[in-house]
């Protein structure tokens, strides 16, 4: 199941506008639109009468009117049109949930709206550096639960078979992995000393030869990643030296927001220490990107469906321990929410 009180990123701020628009979060329809002014809004998508979806309806000013008997709801979920009724009844309404516009993401809170407090929404920590790059946001979907896409982001050594031609290389093979159970996460690193430079990296490092490089691998709770890869000339790096000059920095962003039980909405974006507002360099990032993750994509909807149908066990690895902690930490999670829930039903 799902932690509730969380942000998650509902979409990303393009695909939201004037058009009434349903997704799926955590297994509920949600109405996404813009007020004339801009602001986005998060409805739930279910008209208390016949629960057709008010996405189907239509947008009046501000107000969203049920396209079956007329219904008609203003941003808040209040109902304030029945039509053929004498009064308003007073259990006419739909949820409306916390969103907020930041990152160029829309971030909803699926949980109890008193808790919903917008300062715990991820921080992206260079966002306003202008020495670093941005390459724009996208995202896909990935039918699989998205604690395997967490598994797969507390995992740097898949690179060396997925994403041989990007991101890995025969060097990723064998150094392991160290893993740091965090507060808010954990954390699975590792430094490999003297190695190629991995081919997604190599036009973008500036220095010649050999590299010492980490993987740094973070994912907080409940399902959003940071991925920071370095690069530094071989003989500088390893834990806790200073970074070289030119260091090559990239920090991956990775936002989870589960579908349902076995489909995920996967969002990111990338920054960079270098080339801020080169727009061909944003352009090759992104393309690179998307191509990656849909190595990662043809996996993972493998993974569910092999683990689904699995006719023998399963075994866990060394490189495990890391996925395996988060999704204990996740669970705990899940089992505290469930009393605070069953008390607001
Ligand atoms: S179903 Fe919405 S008004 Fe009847
Ligand atoms: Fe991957």
């Amino acid at each position: 199941m799902f932690v509730k009180n969380a942000w998650y990123v509902a979409a990303l701020d393009h695909e939201i506008g004037r058009t009434l628009t349903q997704v799926r979060i955590l297994g509920e329809n949600v109405l996404l639109y813009r007020r004339q002014d801009g602001v986005a809004i998060a409805l739930e998508d279910a008209c208390p009468h016949r629960k057709l979806p008010l996405s189907m309806g239509r947008l009046l000013g501000d107000e969203v009117e049920c396209g079956y008997h007329g219904l008609r709801f203003d941003c808040a979920g209040t109902c304030t049109r029945v039509p053929g009724a004498e009064r308003i009844p007073h259990v006419a309404k739909v949820r409306a949930f916390p969103l907020v516009e930041r990152y160029g993401m829309l971030w909803i809170w699926p949980g109890d709206t008193a808790l919903a407090d917008p300062a715990k929404i991820f921080k992206i920590d260079q966002w306003d550096n202008p020495e670093w790059g941005k390459s724009r946001g996208d995202a896909m979907t990935v039918d699989c639960n998205y604690l395997y896409i967490t598994d797969n982001l507390l995992d740097p050594s898949h690179v060396a078979w997925v994403h041989p031609s990007s991101f890995g290389n025969a060097a990723c093979e064998d150094v392991p992995v160290n893993t740091l159970e965090k507060e808010d996460g954990v954390v699975v690193s590792r430094w490999m000393m003297d190695v190629d430079v991995a081919p997604f990296y190599a036009p973008f490092v500036k220095f010649k030869g050999n590299a010492d490089r980490e993987q740094h691998y973070e994912v907080r709770y409940p399902s959003h990643a940071i991925i920071k890869a370095i690069f530094v000339p071989a003989g500088t790096g390893g834990p806790g030296k200073p970074l070289h000059e030119d260091a090559f920095l990239m920090d991956s962003y990775n936002f989870m927001t589960p579908i349902d039980e076995k489909r995920t909405r996967y969002f990111w974006f990338q920054m960079r220490n270098f080339a801020p507002g080169d727009e061909e360099v944003s352009a090759q990032f992104g393309s690179a990107v998307q191509a990656a993750f849909e190595e990662d994509r043809i996996v993972l909807n493998a993974v569910q469906i092999g683990m689904d149908t699995m006719t023998s066990p399963n075994l866990n690895l060394k490189i495990d321990k890391g996925p395996i902690k988060f999704r204990q930490h996740i669970e705990r999670m899940v089992a505290a929410e469930k009393p605070m829930q069953q008390a607001a039903e």
